[in-house]
Order: structure tokens, then C-alpha cells, then sequence
């Protein structure tokens, strides 16, 4: 395994760079440590969370036609891999893929999917990177190039970057496949409100356990000093930017130390911990067109609540 995931350093200033913010917030992909992941991929079962059945199903409905335009002996670069079930949904259909490099900074999540798919598609070279892949990413030597570089990004993960962030990404990955190259991208679409908000609020508790554990993984990893009980979960649809957003906000007037620093929230006072970008296919077109990609296919849901897209690099000139 590559492993170019950041360091504990690389975490520390992350947070002391996001409590100093005049509004308190820290990077997202700080969720995912072992306890998160698995907290996640809980909350993919959830009965109020709907992006991943409802993506799985688009996926079932139409991974035969996605596999034909992706064409044969592919190498598939996958962002965010996680547990791997949409990984597998593809592979399946896909003619003679050459190669995949799946790219998690989970590194525990990481290791255990590779080593899964390694032993279930044998003929497949797997090369898994740990990695961020939301900085410009350099691909491991393969014995199996390929005949055609894929980025496949499902999962909704786009929505967690800001728009700016995401035409970088989108830039990035247009630059990684190259002249020829595609992606396959699934985006979560603008729906009722009520509907984004109960799914970022289950009656379960688990987006809430999701959210606190970010405190204990600062607690561990970085000696910090929150008190989970002294925070609650908060989601909320923000209309005017698109955008769900999951706070921590704190109960109490509170002090914590952060590396020899004091961090004071007031009462209800908010650490902003994810932005879930919703979009319209307009809007995925203009983002997807602003990074150098065309948008070749479409598929969405009967109900319009997710979609899976299949983007081409452009031409120059095009
Ligand atoms: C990973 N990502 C697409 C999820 C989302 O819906 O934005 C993360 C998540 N946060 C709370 N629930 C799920």
C-alpha cells in the first residue's frame, strides 16, 4: 500500500486553524477515522438515509450501459473507495478492467476492501494508495496500464467540498485521466428540505454518534480535552447555499486546550464538521463543463433524489 495520508501533525494544525476561525470549523475528512467509518457505513443503512440505496439502485439499473461506455481493459482510479459494495457493482460488468487503485485516507478501511478485492478478482491488478485525494495525486507504477484512465467517485462525496472545491477536484481529476480519460461521478440532487434534513437527523442517533466522535478522535489523537456530553448534533438545510450543515454545538460556556492553546465556545456557540452540497443537473453540468469535462450521460432515480453521471474530457478547443 502507498500510504501519503496526513499526519497526525497535518491533523493538529488542520483543527488549531479551524477553532481560531472567527466561525469554528474543521475539515470533513476528519470523520472517518476507524470508529467514524464504521459509523458511516452505518449510517448508509439508515431508513432516512437515502443517497446510497437510492445510487445502488441507479447503479444496478444501469451498470451494463456504463460499462460500455467505459469501454474495455480500463484503469479505474477510485475516490473514497469505503467498504467497496459499489466498487464491486462496476468491476463486474466492466470488460477486461486492468487495473485498480482505490484511494481512502481510512487506512484501516483501505487495507481490508483491497485485500477483499484482491482475493475476489485475481486477475486484477489492485494497487490501493492511502492518500488524500483531494491533493494532486500521482498514481503507483503498474505492471497493467490500461488502455483508458477512469476516476469513479461515487458515494456523493462531491457535495462535501465547497463549489470551488469541487471544480478543483473535478480540474485535478480531468488532468489525472488525461485526453481520452472519463469519469463516473454520483451527485446528490436538490429535493423537500424535510427530506435532507431527516436524513441527516435519524431517529436512530447514528449521525449524531458519527458527529460526536469526531471530539473523541481529536481527544485521542491529538490530547485535546473535549467532553462529547457537552455538545450536541446539529443538521440543517441551508437553502440560500445549497447545502446541509452538521455542527457541533456546545451546551455549556465552555474551555478546552488544544496543544497548549485555550479554545472558548460560548453556549451555543457552533464547530461547523461537514457541508453535504446538494445540486441540479444544471448545476452539475456548469460545474463539471467549469473543470474541462463534458457531461455525456445522465441517469437518475424515478423520484429525481440522486444521480450518476459519465463525463468526458474535453478537447481542447471543444
Ligand atoms: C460521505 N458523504 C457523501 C456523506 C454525505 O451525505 O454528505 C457524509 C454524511 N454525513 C452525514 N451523513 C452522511
Amino acid at each position: 500500500m502507498y500510504d501519503l495520508a496526513p499526519s497526525t501533525e497535518d491533523f493538529l494544525s488542520d483543527v488549531i486553524r479551524g477553532l481560531s476561525m472567527p466561525r469554528k470549523q474543521l475539515p470533513c475528512k476528519y470523520l472517518y477515522d476507524e470508529a467514524g467509518s464504521r459509523l458511516f457505513d452505518r449510517i448508509c443503512e439508515l431508513p432516512e438515509y437515502y443517497p446510497t440505496r437510492t445510487e445502488l439502485a441507479i447503479l444496478n439499473r444501469h451498470v451494463a450501459e456504463m460499462a460500455r461506455l467505459l469501454g474495455p481493459r480500463c484503469l479505474v482510479v477510485e475516490y473514497g473507495s469505503g467498504a467497496g459494495v459499489k466498487t464491486r457493482v462496476l468491476l463486474d460488468h466492466l470488460a477486461e478492467p486492468a487495473a485498480y487503485v482505490p484511494v481512502e485516507i481510512a487506512r484501516e478501511q483501505l487495507n481490508e476492501s483491497a485485500r477483499a478485492l484482491a482475493r475476489d478478482y485475481p486477475r486484477l491488478e489492485v494497487r490501493p494508495l492511502c492518500a488524500d485525494f483531494t491533493r494532486p495525486l500521482r498514481l503507483p507504477e503498474l505492471v497493467n496500464p490500461g488502455a483508458r484512465r477512469v476516476v469513479y467517485f461515487p458515494g456523493s462525496t462531491i457535495g462535501n467540498f465547497t463549489p470551488d472545491e469541487a471544480r478543483v477536484l473535478l480540474e485535478q481529476s480531468a488532468k489525472l485521466v488525461g485526453a481520452g480519460g472519463a469519469m463516473l461521478l454520483g451527485a446528490d440532487l436538490k429535493k423537500d428540505p424535510q427530506v435532507l434534513e431527516d436524513a441527516y437527523n435519524d431517529r436512530e442517533g447514528v449521525t449524531a454518534a458519527f458527529n460526536l466522535n469526531l471530539l473523541t478522535r481529536m481527544n485521542r489523537e491529538l490530547s485535546t480535552r473535549f467532553v462529547p456530553e457537552n455538545f450536541w448534533h446539529h443538521a440543517l438545510y441551508n437553502p440560500r447555499e445549497g447545502r446541509i450543515e452538521m455542527h457541533l454545538v456546545s451546551r455549556v460556556e465552555q474551555r478546552v486546550a488544544v496543544d497548549g492553546r485555550e479554545v472558548t465556545l460560548a453556549e451555543g456557540e457552533s464547530i461547523c464538521t461537514e457541508y453535504s452540497y446538494k445540486y441540479s443537473l444544471r448545476e452539475l453540468r456548469e460545474l463539471a463543463e467549469a473543470a474541462g469535462f463534458a457531461i455525456e450521460r445522465s441517469w437518475t432515480d424515478d423520484r429525481k433524489y440522486f444521480s450518476v453521471h459519465y463525463l468526458v474530457v474535453r478537447e481542447r478547443g471543444e
